[in-house]
C-alpha cells in the first residue's frame, strides 16, 4: 500500500490530532463564554482572503493545528454573545462532537443498509418532534440537509397530492398552472420551490399582509378568488412560522381552516420559529401547526444542532413516501412501495448524513427542557430589547418582535437626511469595529438593523452596549452629512 495511504490511515495521529483540536475548540468555547473582546466577524474581503489561501495551498509546510487555528481566527464566531447576526445557531458543543462521529462511520443513509442504526434513530427522532407539535399519529417524515430543500420536499408532496394525477411520473400537464399562496414576506425558499416546479413567477400567489406584518387573514378569500379568475389553480396555502427578515409569525390556525374550507395543502415554514411548540410561554405562536399537512423544522437554527439538520413532517406519513417515488433497480432492491428505511425513496439527497443522530443525543443528554430553555431565554431576550428601544430616544422599531428577531433603525433627532442610507452606514461601521456581529433588513420599503438573539449566553449589557454603539455612530456619520 501507498504509504500516504497508511499515513492518512493511522489511527494513533488520529487521536493525537483528535486530542489537540478538542482542546483548541475548549479554548475557543471558554473565550466566547468568557466574553473576552475579540472580532465577532474579523473585517476581511473576499477578494484579499481568498489570495490568503491561494498562497496557503501554494507553501510547502502545513501544519495542521495551525490551520485549525488560523481558520477559528477567521470565522464569524457564532459562539460569541455579541454574534447577532444570521438564524444560526451556536451549536451545543456536544452535539458538534457527535457529529464528527457522523463524520467519521460516515453512514451514507440512502438505504437501510447504509446506515441501520441512523435510519432507525432518524424515524424514532422525528417521531418523537411530530409529538411534540400535536401531529396525528399518522404523522411521517424524513430530515433533510436545510430548510430550502425541506420547503421543496414538502411543496413537492402538496403538488403530488393536490394535482390530481401522478405529476411526478406523467409531467405535468395541467389545464390551469398550479400555485401557491404565501405572504409576501415569506423567505425565498418558497418560491425558489415553486419556481423549481416550474410554476414560475406567477405560482406563487402573494398573500398581503398587515400592519404587524402578518399574512393578513381578512385577504384570503379576495387574493384566491383573484388568483383564481386570473386562471391560476391554488393548491396550497403556506404559513410562516415565522418569518425570515422580522421573525414574524402568520395566524397558523386561521390559515388551517382557510385552507380546510378551500380544499387547500397547508404547508408550514417553520424553520426558524417552530421550535416555539416546545416552550409553554411561547406555544401559542404556533397555535395551528398541529393542523398542517406538512412542516419544516430547522435543527440548526433553533434547536442547537449543527448545520444542517431539518425535519419535514406530513400529516399523512404516505406522502412523503410519493413525493419522490423514485426506482433505482441498484438501490431500491426490496421493491416494496412504502419502505420507510429506505430514505433514498423519500428524500432529495441519495447520499445523506446521518442527521439524526446528534439530535438524538441532544434529546438524551438533555431533554425536552434545553428547547424549551432556549427558546425561552432568547425570545425573552428579544422582548427585553424591544422593551430597551422604545425607552431610547432616537430608535425606532420596525415592528413589535414575536422572539428573537429584532428590527429596529437610529435617526438622530436632528437628522432630516436619507435614513436608509443612515442606516445602512451605522451597520458598516457597527461591523468594521467588529466588536457585533448585526445584519440588514428591509421592512415596508425602509432599511433597518436586523438582530437575532441566537446566543443564549447574551446579556442585557451586551445589549446596552450595542444601542450606545449605534447611537455614537449615527450621531458621528449624521453630523458629517
Ligand atoms: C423561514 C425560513 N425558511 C427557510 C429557510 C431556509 O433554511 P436553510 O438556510 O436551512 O436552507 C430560512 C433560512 O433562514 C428561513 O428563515
Amino acid at each position: 500500500m501507498k504509504s500516504s495511504l497508511q499515513h492518512a490511515f493511522n489511527p494513533e495521529e488520529f487521536r493525537r490530532e483528535g486530542h489537540k483540536l478538542v482542546d483548541l475548540l475548549t479554548a475557543y468555547l471558554t473565550d466566547c463564554r468568557e466574553a473576552i473582546a475579540m472580532p465577532v466577524l474579523p473585517p476581511s474581503a473576499p477578494d484579499e482572503m481568498e489570495r490568503y489561501w491561494e498562497g496557503e495551498l501554494k507553501k510547502q509546510d502545513f501544519d495542521l493545528q495551525q490551520f485549525y487555528t488560523k481558520l477559528i481566527t477567521q470565522s464569524n464566531h457564532i459562539h460569541h454573545p455579541r454574534y447577532m447576526g444570521h438564524q444560526v445557531v451556536p451549536p451545543a458543543p456536544l452535539s458538534a462532537l457527535t457529529e464528527l462521529l457522523e463524520a467519521l462511520l460516515n453512514n451514507g443513509m440512502a438505504i437501510y443498509e447504509m446506515g441501520p442504526a441512523a435510519t432507525a434513530i432518524e424515524r424514532v427522532v422525528l417521531r418523537w418532534l411530530a409529538q411534540r407539535l400535536n401531529l396525528p399519529a399518522s404523522a411521517e417524515g424524513v430530515l433533510t440537509s436545510g430548510g430550502s430543500a425541506g420547503n421543496l420536499t414538502g411543496l413537492l408532496a402538496a403538488r403530488q397530492a393536490m394535482c390530481g394525477y401522478d405529476i411526478w411520473e406523467e409531467g405535468s400537464h395541467d389545464e390551469a398552472p398550479l400555485a401557491l399562496m404565501v405572504s409576501e414576506e415569506a423567505h425565498y425558499s418558497v418560491a425558489r420551490a415553486a419556481r423549481i416546479m416550474g410554476w414560475g413567477e406567477k405560482g406563487i400567489v402573494k398573500i398581503p399582509v398587515n400592519g404587524n406584518l402578518r399574512a393578513d387573514t381578512r385577504t384570503f378569500n379576495q387574493t384566491l378568488q383573484k388568483a383564481r379568475k386570473e386562471g391560476l389553480r391554488v393548491i396550497a396555502i403556506v404559513g410562516n412560522a415565522c418569518t425570515t427578515s422580522t421573525g414574524t409569525y402568520d395566524p397558523l390556525d386561521e390559515m388551517a381552516g382557510f385552507a380546510k374550507a378551500e380544499g387547500l395543502w397547508f404547508h408550514v415554514d417553520g424553520a426558524h420559529g417552530g421550535a416555539a411548540a416546545f416552550s409553554e410561554k411561547y406555544r401559542h405562536l404556533v397555535k395551528g401547526i398541529e393542523l398542517a399537512d406538512s412542516v419544516v423544522i430547522d435543527f440548526h437554527k433553533m434547536m442547537l444542532t449543527p448545520a444542517l439538520t431539518t425535519a419535514v413532517l406530513f400529516r399523512n406519513g404516505s406522502h412523503s413516501y410519493e413525493t419522490f417515488a423514485q426506482k433505482a433497480e441498484y438501490l431500491l432492491v426490496n421493491g416494496k412501495k412504502q419502505a420507510w428505511y429506505d430514505s433514498a425513496g423519500r428524500t432529495l439527497e441519495c447520499t445523506k448524513k446521518m442527521l439524526g443522530v446528534k439530535v438524538f443525543a441532544m434529546i438524551k443528554l438533555y431533554g425536552d427542557k434545553i428547547f424549551a430553555d432556549y427558546i425561552n431565554t432568547t425570545y425573552d431576550l428579544g422582548h427585553t430589547l424591544a422593551g430597551m428601544l422604545k425607552r431610547e430616544s432616537g430608535f425606532e422599531l420596525a415592528t413589535e418582535p414575536d422572539g428573537n428577531i429584532v428590527c429596529f433603525r437610529y435617526i438622530p433627532l436632528e437628522f432630516r437626511g436619507d435614513a436608509d442610507a443612515l442606516t445602512a452606514e451605522i451597520r458598516k461601521a457597527i461591523i468594521a469595529e467588529a466588536d457585533y456581529y448585526i445584519v440588514q433588513t428591509r421592512v415596508n420599503g425602509k432599511t433597518y438593523l436586523r438582530v437575532t438573539l441566537m446566543n443564549p449566553f447574551t446579556g442585557i449589557s451586551d445589549l446596552t452596549t450595542l444601542l450606545g454603539r449605534i447611537r455614537n455612530s449615527g450621531d458621528a456619520l449624521a453630523a458629517k452629512n
